[in-house]
């Protein structure tokens, strides 16, 4: 059985091994002349989450996030949002349409 500890390096290692691949951001992207985005989450070769943003009325609005289930609950959609926002120079606004996790995900960051 792991300790508490070895889930705590686990879960530390996991993020200093993530890295994001981004679709094109261009001056246009970021004043919404083509307003959408796609990000992807990798640890090594494995592609592990994503997140979809699309600019409607100068806001950044989540159209999609998804984490693997057996990579879930270890800070990965949060560094996505954190990393999205950086690069747009953003706050990215929640989508209106939420399922269960995206409700639970969103109450955590208020
Ligand atoms: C929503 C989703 C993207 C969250 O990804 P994640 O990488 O697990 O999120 P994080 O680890 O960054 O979560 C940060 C905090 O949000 C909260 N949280 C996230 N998912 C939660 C859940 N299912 N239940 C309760 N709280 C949750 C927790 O407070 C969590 O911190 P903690 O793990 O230290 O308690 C993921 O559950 C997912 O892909 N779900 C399926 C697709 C989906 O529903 N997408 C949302 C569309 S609106």
């Amino acid at each position: 059985m792991k300790r508490f500890g070895q889930w705590f390096l686990e879960a530390e290692s996991i993020i200093n091994r993530l890295r994001f691949e981004h679709s094109q951001v261009t001056e246009r992207t970021k004043r919404g002349v083509f307003p959408a985005i796609a990000i992807n989450a990798w640890i090594d070769t494995k592609p592990v989450g994503d997140i979809y943003l699309v600019n409607e009325n100068n806001e950044w609005i989540v159209y999609g996030v998804n984490v693997l289930p057996d990579f879930q609950r270890r800070g990965i959609a949060t560094a996505l949002y954190r990393y999205a926002e950086n690069l747009l120079n953003i706050k990215i606004k929640p989508s209106p349409s939420q399922t269960d996790d995206g409700k639970a995900f969103w109450q955590s960051r208020s």
